[in-house]
């Protein structure tokens, strides 16, 4: 019997791989997005990539009486949760909204899924949980410190389950602490796609690369680091999608009662420098990234990469597409879409 996975947050940028991942390992899949940082193109576009009908819901994870119908209507099995805002910089700004949708989404959502007994659930969280972390790479014991409330509506997201679980044994819930998601599907309809100005790495570069952006610029080339740039531990998004097949697979074990709950790290395990991201991506789109060193950029680490070895172990998954698939992928898609979708 096929086992029936609601995504939230669905036509974003992981929750979009994730889906066509999850088609391909065979489950169905509910998607529910508001768009309000996707768009409805995404849609067509899973659609042809998977040459498959999408059972898509437009709604907010905020809206208890949508959901009841939803989980009335369908017999779904486990929740992968991707719905939340994420940018750092502008949780700073707008902390209530970030409360609001990161933390009311999945208090609503969990309150649904236990009124219908679902309690199968995968949460998005993040390496930002980690802060600046006394020593790399980064185990999933390792203390628990953040500076920003989008940072915090991850913790908080995961200590409001732990509690959960705790009060009902019958939770199984997988935290994904994601690392730097970076490249794109390899057909290149579907990939990053920020709106305004990107603020991370890579879509920047992309958009350098097109010829939208005039020159990167590095934040910081005096940090401890062999060449002065930040670090980081950049993952594929289909890696990424691929991990969170293994993860519900697991929760669900096919037949059986079902794993019980477990956290990992979702990263490639080794870190990758600003100024190697360039080189790399230079060689993939065959030009010149013009860039210029400036001061780093208030609250960043110099380096940060995963110890992915317990998801290694429990999923039996590692991150298998190195920097270069990265970046010819992620070129494909911005080339093939200069102006996202
Ligand atoms: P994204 O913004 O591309 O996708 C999130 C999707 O959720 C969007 O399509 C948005 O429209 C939707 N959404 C937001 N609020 C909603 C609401 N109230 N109701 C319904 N839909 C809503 O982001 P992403 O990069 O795909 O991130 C997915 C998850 O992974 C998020 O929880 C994010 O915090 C987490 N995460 C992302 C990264 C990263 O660098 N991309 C790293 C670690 C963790
Ligand atoms: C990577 C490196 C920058 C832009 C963020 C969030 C984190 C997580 C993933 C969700 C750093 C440098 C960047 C630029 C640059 N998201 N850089 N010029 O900061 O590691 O992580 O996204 O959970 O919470 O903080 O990612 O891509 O912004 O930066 O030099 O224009 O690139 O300094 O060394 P970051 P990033």
């Amino acid at each position: 019997m096929k086992k029936t996975i609601i995504l939230t947050g669905a036509t974003g940028y992981i929750g979009s791989h994730t889906w066509c991942a999850l088609l391909e390992a065979g489950y169905d899949v509910i998607g529910l997005d508001n768009f309000c940082n996707s768009s409805m193109e995404v849609i067509g576009r899973i659609s042809a990539i998977t040459q498959s009908t999408l059972n898509f819901i437009e709604g907010d994870v905020r809206d208890a009486s949508l959901l009841d119908s939803i989980f009335q209507q369908h017999k779904i099995d486990a929740a992968i949760h991707f719905a939340a805002l994420k940018a750092v910089g502008e949780s700073v700004e707008k902390p209530l909204t970030y409360y609001d949708t990161n933390l009311n989404g999945l208090l609503n959502l969990c309150s649904v899924m236990a009124r219908h007994s679902v309690k199968t659930l995968v949460f998005s969280s993040s390496a930002t949980v980690y802060g600046d972390p006394d020593s790399v790479p980064i185990k999933e014991d390792a203390p628990l410190r953040t500076t920003s409330p989008y940072g915090q509506t991850k913790l908080m997201g995961e200590q409001i389950l732990r509690d959960l679980e705790h009060s009902d044994r019958d939770w199984k819930i997988g935290y994904l602490r994601y690392f730097n998601p970076v490249g794109a599907h390899k057909s290149g309809l579907i990939g990053e796609n920020p709106r305004g100005v990107p603020n991370n790495l890579m879509p920047y570069v992309a958009q350098v690369a097109v010829g939208k952006l005039e020159k990167l610029r590095i934040y910081g080339g005096d940090y401890p680091t062999p060449d002065g740039t930040g670090v980081r531990d950049y993952i594929h998004v289909m890696d990424l999608a691929e991990g969170h097949v293994s993860a519900v697979s697991h929760l669900l074990d096919d037949g059986a009662s079902g794993n019980g709950s477990f956290t990992v790290n979702l990263g490639a395990g080794h870190g990758i420098s600003v100024l190697e991201v360039i080189h790399a991506y230079e060689k993939a789109c065959g030009r010149p990234i013009p860039y210029e060193i400036v001061p780093r950029r208030s609250g960043d680490v110099a380096a940060y990469y995963a110890d992915p070895s317990l998801a290694s172990e429990i999923l039996d998954w590692r991150a298998t597409r190195g920097l270069d698939v990265i970046c010819s992928d992620s070129w494909r898609w911005q080339n093939m879409n200069p102006d996202g979708i």
